[in-house]
C-alpha cells in the first residue's frame, strides 16, 4: 500500500486541504470545462481527491443521470455527500479504478507524491474509456530558482532536498506530457500557471501552515535549521515581499477510440 507524506491524520491537514481547494478549485474548474466532456449524464473519477471538493463539484456538473467518483488512500476528510458521489479508498498503484469506464478521469497534486508514477499514470490512463480525456495537474518548482532574496532560495534549496529523501518529486510537472504521449494518448495540450504571491496573501498562509505542520521533520531530517525556517517563515508574513514558487503543469490527453 502507498503511504502518503502529509497524512490526513496530521493535526492541520483538513485546514490546508481546505485552502489549497480554495487556491487551485478554480484553475482546476477551468481546465475541466475548458475539455467540454463534463455534462449531464457523464461518468468523472478523481483520484486522490483530498477534502473531495473537485469530486463534489463533477457531481453536481453530471446531474441529472452521470455519476463522479471520488478515490483516495483516506477518505477521512471528506465533508460532501451526495446521492451521485462515489467514494472509494483505494490506492491507483494498485491497479485501475475501473477499467474503460470514465469519461473524464483527473487528479491534482497527487503523483508527485507517489513513489510508482508510472503505475499510477497507468492506471490513471486505463481507467479513462475510449475518446475519454485524463487531465493532470502537478506542481513543478522551476520558479524557486529566481526566487529572491537568497536566503529564500537556500530554504527551498533544503526544502527540495528533504523532499527527494520522503520520496516527493516536485519537478514531476515537466514529465506529465512524455508520460501520457508515452502510454499512446493523443490530444496532449499543456499549460502552466505560477500564482505571484507576497507575504500575507492566501499562498503565503499555504506556506506558513505547511512548513509549520512538517517543521519538526525538517530540521531532524538535518536538510534544514531553525534559522532558516525562521527566515523564511517571516518573508511569508511581509507584505513587501513578492514571490512565485510553483509552476502548476496542467497536461490533458485523450485514450485513442478502439
Ligand atoms: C497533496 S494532497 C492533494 C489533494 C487534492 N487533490 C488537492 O489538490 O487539493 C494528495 C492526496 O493524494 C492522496 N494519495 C496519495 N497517494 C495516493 C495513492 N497512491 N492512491 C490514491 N490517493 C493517493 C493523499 O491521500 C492526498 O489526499
Amino acid at each position: 500500500m502507498s503511504k502518503y507524506v502529509l497524512g490526513h491524520d496530521l493535526k492541520g491537514e483538513g485546514k490546508r486541504l481546505a485552502l489549497m481547494s480554495e487556491l487551485l478549485d478554480p484553475m482546476h474548474r477551468r481546465h475541466i470545462e475548458a475539455l467540454g466532456i463534463i455534462k449531464p449524464g457523464a461518468r468523472a473519477l478523481e483520484v486522490g481527491c483530498g477534502n473531495g471538493s473537485i469530486s463534489a463539484w463533477l457531481a453536481e456538473q453530471v446531474s441529472p443521470g452521470g455519476k463522479a467518483v471520488a478515490v483516495d488512500l483516506d477518505l477521512s476528510l471528506i465533508e460532501v455527500r451526495t446521492p451521485n458521489l462515489e467514494l472509494r479508498q483505494d490506492d491507483i498503484v494498485a491497479g485501475p479504478v475501473e477499467r474503460g469506464s470514465f469519461d473524464l478521469v483527473t487528479a491534482r497534486a497527487v503523483l508527485h507524491h507517489i513513489a510508482d508514477v508510472e503505475a499510477a499514470t497507468k492506471n490513471l490512463a486505463a481507467s479513462v474509456r475510449p475518446g475519454g480525456a485524463l487531465l493532470l495537474i502537478e506542481p513543478d518548482f522551476l520558479p524557486v530558482s529566481v526566487a529572491e532574496p537568497p536566503e529564500v532560495r537556500t530554504f527551498w534549496d533544503g526544502w527540495l532536498a528533504w523532499s527527494r529523501e520522503r520520496g516527493i518529486d516536485y519537478y514531476i510537472g515537466r514529465e506529465l506530457a512524455p508520460r501520457l504521449a508515452a502510454l499512446g494518448l493523443t490530444q496532449i495540450n499543456g499549460n502552466a500557471e505560477s500564482a505571484i504571491y507576497n507575504g500575507g496573501s492566501r499562498w503565503a498562509d499555504y506556506w506558513t501552515q505547511t512548513i509549520t505542520e512538517l517543521r519538526g521533520d525538517l530540521i531532524t531530517s538535518g536538510k534544514l535549521k531553525d534559522v532558516l525556517v525562521d527566515t523564511f517563515l517571516n518573508h511569508c508574513a511581509d507584505s513587501n515581499w513578492w514571490t512565485q514558487t510553483i509552476a502548476f503543469t496542467v497536461v490533458h490527453g485523450r485514450v485513442p477510440l478502439a
